[in-house]
């Protein structure tokens, strides 16, 4: 008799979808989560992050770098003291320095985030609060390490952010198309840094315009703030 066994690092059924569709449900349950309990990231879950994150180096150019089970760039004292507890994995967002870097790791960074929720993991984008010099993956000359994204299985599922209504993002939002409202709403749901929402999102024609009104990160927010219209335009 075959008695079948369930690895319990495998990742829950359904969860290795990875799919647009699948990325596009976790925007409503995402939210940046810091701390985080001592489970590891292992198994068919590590492997199914690891191929995803492969996937968005092959497709965007950039070199980001899963790092599971190593601490030491969150456990200086300063960190210790400040909001992130328990911080073991990351990805660190690394690329070769040009101008639209920013955004492009914050394109393809936030796909990664939606796809680490997917698999049952919690994360927070991280561009202050950790220590660069212990990132555990070297950064090549010509190259730039932007920021690090934290993950792991979190304490708490974290909780909605305070947000901008959509007029305030997007004047022209009423009368506009459904798909346009949608991509406003997933928009809204990004995540950005001190939660800054400076973005700008407008339909000329068939064109959406992104605009950014400058400041620190806010070429990353943008690319964060594209992937979320997109995959929310496109429900
Ligand atoms: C580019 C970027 C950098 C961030 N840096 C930090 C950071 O250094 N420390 C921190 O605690 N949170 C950081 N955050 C998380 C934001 O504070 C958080 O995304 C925002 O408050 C919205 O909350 P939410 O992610 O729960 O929706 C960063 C977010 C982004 C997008």
């Amino acid at each position: 008799m075959d008695i079948e066994t369930t690895d319990p690092t495998e990742a829950p059924k359904g969860m290795s979808d990875l799919s647009d569709e699948r990325l596009a449900a976790q925007i409503p349950l995402r939210h940046s989560v810091r701390s985080f309990t001592d489970r590891r990231i292992e198994g068919q879950t590590r492997a199914a992050l690891q191929r995803f994150v492969d996937e968005c180096n092959e497709r965007s150019g950039l070199s980001l770098a899963l790092c599971t089970d190593e601490p030491g760039a969150f456990s200086s004292l300063l960190v210790r003291y400040g909001l992130f507890r328990n911080v073991r994995n990351y990805i660190a967002c690394i690329g070769a320095q040009d101008q639209d870097l920013q955004e492009r790791v914050g394109y393809w960074g936030e796909r990664c985030v939606l796809a680490a929720q997917a698999l049952g993991l919690n994360s927070c984008w991280v561009g202050l609060t950790y220590s660069k010099k212990k990132v555990a993956v070297p950064v090549s000359a010509g190259q730039e390490l932007v920021c690090v994204i934290a993950l792991g299985y979190g304490t708490t599922a974290g909780k909605p952010h305070k947000s901008k209504r959509a007029l305030q993002v997007a004047p022209g939002v009423e009368g506009s198309p459904d798909w346009f409202r949608r991509g406003v709403e997933a928009a809204l749901l990004a995540p950005t840094a001190v939660n800054q929402q400076k973005f700008a999102i407008s339909l000329d024609g068939d064109e959406v315009r992104f605009q950014s009104e400058g400041g620190a990160y806010t070429k990353v927010d943008l690319g964060i703030v594209k992937a979320h219209f997109e995959l929310g335009a496109m429900r």
